[in-house]
């Protein structure tokens, strides 16, 4: 299926690989979302494969856009924090036009995925001034938003605070494997953001990832003297993010 206003979002994931057709007019998914579970180890050839496989079920033959837990510049990924090392220094795009040859492709980072949709069709204040996007999950996503354009690449999860990266201290992963109470993981996150904020004073927080579905466990507890807002699209905004890069031809 390929139709002008639809396109194809794939989020690479520590856990899943998932994607999903997308009515780029409204934000909505228009398939059911396909989900793979992350390869291990997740080299660059292993998830490929995955991310192939997630569009054959999905019967789309159109453009397709990744979003990857990396730097990605001139599609080349310079980092790779929660997934396989192997994808440093890979041009995501080649390596990605080998498993779906001939197809317009766009790779970019996940929270900047998510945070491209959010402005798109999420929270207003998004949109205005200097927002701070941040995703919740294996690691400490960040997308910076002046007047809702994209600075892509920042990378707040590795700020380090007291000698702890941000997400070593404060994702959703360490509020998991610490077995943290809200109130106790909420006081991490709290740290966090008043960093972020003595550094960058934004003028909101939009929080996302899975963990935002529980904001009204946590953000209540957050004393940072700026709004902290719950994403609206919560974790369909790498997907959703994902299928705009690729339908605008992003190519970060
Ligand atoms: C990565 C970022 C990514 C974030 C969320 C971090 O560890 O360095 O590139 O956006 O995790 O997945």
């Amino acid at each position: 299926m390929t139709t002008s206003n639809l396109g194809v979002g794939i989020d690479v994931g520590g856990s899943g690989i998932k994607g999903a057709i997308v009515d780029l007019d409204t934000g909505e998914f228009v398939s059911e979302r396909v989900k793979i579970t992350t390869p291990k180890p997740a080299t660059p050839k292993a998830v490929g494969e995955v991310v192939a496989e997630v569009v054959r079920q999905l019967e789309w033959d159109g453009p397709v856009g990744v979003a990857l837990p990396s730097v990605i510049k001139n599609q080349v990924a310079v980092t790779a924090a929660n997934i396989d090392k192997a994808w440093i220094g890979t041009n995501c795009h080649d390596l990605l036009a080998t498993h779906l040859p001939g197809r317009e492709l766009s790779i970019l980072n996940d929270a900047d995925a998510a945070g491209l949709a959010e402005v798109a069709f999420g929270e207003e204040q998004a949109k205005q001034n200097g927002a701070i996007f941040l995703t919740f999950g294996t690691g400490i996503g960040s997308a910076f938003f002046a007047d809702g354009k994209l600075f892509p690449n920042t990378e707040l999860g590795h700020l380090l605070i007291d000698g702890v990266e941000a997400e070593h201290l404060a994702s959703s992963a360490v509020k998991d494997n610490e077995d943290l109470s809200f109130k106790d993981w909420a006081k991490r996150v709290d740290t966090v953001l008043h960093e972020f904020d003595r550094l960058f004073n934004p003028s909101a927080f939009i929080v996302g990832g899975g963990i935002s579905r529980k904001a009204d466990k946590w953000v209540p507890r957050l004393t940072v003297d700026v709004p902290v807002i719950p994403a609206k699209l919560r974790n369909r905004a790498g997907i959703v993010g994902a299928a705009m890069a690729a339908y605008e031809h992003v190519k970060p």
